[in-house]
């Protein structure tokens, strides 16, 4: 007999099955032995009694500890009494692979559960976490691929910092200083003069001590660069995308977000437009919440929570003043002291999902800019690892901006994750390598 899931067996009950899983809890009673089994679809109670089985068959379900692989046969019931709503009633029972006594028992320290994070996985919140990743990555995928984007593979190792540069992991390339890359923003610029709308969803690493719940080391990063936008077609195109994987969540997989208590409703109101606030209209609200933040300043955690706790969608955060920003951005023709760019900032303080802007396409103003950061920042960049970049401002220039979603950072905000580290299977943090 073929084995079929947990949701097909219980759409199927009346009729004889073949289930496979693990052993999520187990009691006995004289001789009834009641388990309950999981696999990827759901839990179903199976009871085996010792005068319906064969000899083997009860010893198997017997010696069955928590965690053990097993393939169980018969047929499936409605029960009200049972903790999963439907009863599979043993005909035979085996053992796949027993498990040793489980590490993992019902109160335990975070840091245990991020110790056996291998096995730790397989619990119900980190099932329901990974899939909704799964769905996440997948809309976001399928959203893009239905506007005429093309996937792209930047390059990991690298030479050149995109982003500020002061958070690199540094490595040996083969006697040379190489980076991991911090964004793959450049190469994807260098993809639109041919693929003119291109993404990459690929991991960006930071070498942030700050420990915090939306940082970590290594991250998924989404970012699309189009050619020919500017940045308010940018801020249109990412507030569908994020209304997209949003709605998708609430109408595909309901179940899923009931494990985090998320409703369905909530979801479907993050619909375009999102709220849309200039960096000084922003720190006005700011400041009336009691904040005392100067012109120049950047957000911290505090003011970013002030400005979106009552939110129920994410908030476009524009134009915010050059000194704060990295040198690729464009200067704002009517505002000198901004550049073209935004920020989207999650509801009730999830912090930033998204940065994007504009970017500098002539070359003059490029090295202008550029002197000007270096000046101001008091760096120093390595132009000579720039220069493939500078060249691309050299054949056929075209406007063009682009930005980057933190994959981890957007599931957090919609399944409502305390802490980022549940969005992604192996987190790696400034304190956290293994496993
Ligand atoms: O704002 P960031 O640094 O922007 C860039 O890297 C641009 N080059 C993107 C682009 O225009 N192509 O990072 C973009 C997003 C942030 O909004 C945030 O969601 C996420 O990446 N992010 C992090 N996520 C998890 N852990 C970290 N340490 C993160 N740092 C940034
Ligand atoms: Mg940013």
């Amino acid at each position: 007999m073929p084995s079929v899931h947990v949701s097909e067996a219980i759409r199927k009950h009346g009729a004889d099955v073949l289930l496979r899983g693990w052993v999520h809890r187990k009691r006995q009673s004289g001789g009834i032995i009641f388990l309950v089994l999981r696999d990827v679809t759901g839990l179903i109670q199976v009871a085996v009694k010792k005068d319906t089985v064969s000899l083997e068959s009860w010893s198997a379900a017997e010696s069955a500890s928590i965690e053990s692989s097993i393939e169980v046969s018969g047929t499936v019931k409605e029960d009200k009494r049972s903790p999963t709503g439907f009863e599979l009633a043993a005909s035979s029972f085996s053992m796949v692979g027993m498990s040793e006594p489980f590490p993992i028992t019902e109160y335990q320290s975070t840091e245990l559960l991020l110790d056996k994070r291998h096995l730790w996985l397989r619990s119900q919140k980190m099932t329901a976490a990974m899939k909704a990743r799964s769905f996440v990555f997948k809309y976001a995928r399928e959203f893009l691929d239905k506007k005429g984007f093309f996937e792209i593979t930047p390059p990991i190792l690298t030479r050149a910092g995109g982003e500020t540069g002061a958070n690199l992991f540094e490595t040996d390339f083969f006697g040379r200083k190489a980076y991991l890359t911090e964004s793959s923003q450049l190469y994807a610029e260098a993809m639109i003069f041919s693929l003119e709308k291109v993404y990459t969803l690929a991991p960006s690493f930071r070498a942030e001590l700050s420990r915090t719940t939306k940082h970590l080391a290594e991250y998924w990063h989404l970012e699309p660069e189009m050619a020919y936008y500017d940045n308010k077609m940018s801020m249109s195109l990412q507030e569908r995308l994020v209304s997209h994987i949003a709605k998708n969540l609430a109408k595909n997989n309901e179940e899923m977000l009931k494990e985090f208590g998320v409703s369905k409703d909530d979801l479907l109101k993050i619909k375009p437009p999102f709220k849309k606030l200039s960096y000084e209209e922003a720190l006005g609200a700011i400041n009336d919440k009691g904040f005392v933040l100067k012109w120049g300043d950047d957000f911290g955690v505090e003011h970013e929570k002030a400005l979106t706790e009552w939110e129920e969608k994410p908030v476009f955060v524009y134009n915010w003043p050059k000194e704060i920003k990295p040198f690729y951005m464009p200067i704002n023709p009517e505002d000198p002291r901004t550049v073209l760019c935004s920020d989207l900032q999650a509801p009730k303080g999830h912090g930033e999902i998204i940065g994007g802007s504009e970017r500098i396409w002539k070359i003059e103003e490029l090295r202008d800019r550029m002197q000007d950061v270096e000046k101001t920042k008091g760096i120093k960049f390595n132009m000579a690892n720039y220069e493939w970049w500078i060249d691309l401002r050299r054949y056929g220039s075209v406007p063009h901006a682009g930005f980057g979603m933190g994959m981890e950072r957007i599931i957090k905000w919609l399944l409502n994750l305390d802490h980022i580290r549940d969005a992604i299977p192996f987190p790696r943090m400034s304190n956290r390598l293994e496993p």
